[in-house]
């Protein structure tokens, strides 16, 4: 695939300092995750939200809850990364500030090597009590009760330390990845339907901050009039690219 970037945008990207990475499901489609929203595979076709990712849906039927987080951690621990999640570890280090904020809970950015990943909507990793927020690995969670939540020393239930619907995302992080967007000069938004705020909000503070903004993703989305650049295409193809386009640009400035 061939990135052209206009050369007003390759100026931006050549004097970029500070750069967020804000990905969504579309990041590991690639490696064979479903995402939520679109094409007939997707989780949100399939299931409805309200009955298993919400607390009420947990408190209602929480072995249904958890043997289906089962299957999306079993999932997720046999995806490997893919291009994608490659070449957004390894722009890490071509800038000399990089925050990858991610809404995904699959880990894979982790395992393609991405330090310092902000997950806004948790993790699958791990298992949460939801009376007292004690934490256990997911899979020793998983190997102890596969069937029906383990109960924690204080007598609640464990459950995915994921951020359900009606839940607050984790302050620190979303803090975090507030203050980055508004101050970057580079933001990668790539597979997100930027449809499930805060976390889409992320996109416009950038924006409204003075940073060029390169949207990757094969649909239009709410926000791609903010984008300076809009790859139509799936991640694992278009950020390869994108990552020589860039190396390119700053080697330019070198
Ligand atoms: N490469 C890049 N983008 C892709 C690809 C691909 N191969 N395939 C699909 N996409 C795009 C879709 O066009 C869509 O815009 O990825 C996006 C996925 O959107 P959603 O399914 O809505 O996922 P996401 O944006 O991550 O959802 C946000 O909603 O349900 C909650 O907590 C859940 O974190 C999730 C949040």
């Amino acid at each position: 695939m061939r990135i052209e970037m206009v050369e007003e945008l390759r100026a931006r990207v050549r004097r970029a300092t500070k750069v967020v990475a804000f990905t969504g499901a579309g990041v590991s489609r690639e490696s064979g995750l479903a995402t939520f929203r679109e094409g007939k595979d997707a989780l949100w076709q399939r299931y409805r939200p309200e009955d298993l990712a919400s607390p009420q849906a947990f408190l209602r039927h929480p072995e249904t809850v958890w043997r289906w987080y089962g299957e999306r951690f079993r999932g997720a621990a046999s995806a490997q990364p893919n291009a994608a999640h490659l070449a957004l570890a390894r722009l890490a280090a071509v800038f000399p500030s990089y925050l990858l904020v991610t809404q995904n809970v699959d880990g894979l950015h982790q395992r393609a090597g991405s330090r310092g990943v902000v997950e806004l909507h948790g993790t699958l990793h791990d298992a949460r009590c939801h009376a007292c927020a004690r934490r256990m690995e997911m899979q020793r969670a998983l190997d102890r009760s596969p069937d029906t939540p383990p109960r924690c020393e204080c007598g609640g239930l464990y459950r995915p330390a994921v951020v359900w619907f009606g839940e607050m995302l984790p302050q620190d992080a979303m803090e975090r990845a507030m203050r980055e967007a508004a101050a970057c000069d580079l933001l990668l938004a790539v597979g997100t339907s930027a449809t499930v705020f805060p976390a889409a909000g992320l996109i416009e503070l950038a924006h409204r901050g003075g940073a060029a903004v390169i949207e990757v993703n094969p649909e239009a989305t709410a926000f791609s009039s903010l984008a300076d650049l809009r790859l139509r295409a799936a991640a694992a193809a278009a950020l390869p690219a994108l990552e020589a386009e860039i190396r390119g640009c700053r080697e330019g400035s070198a």
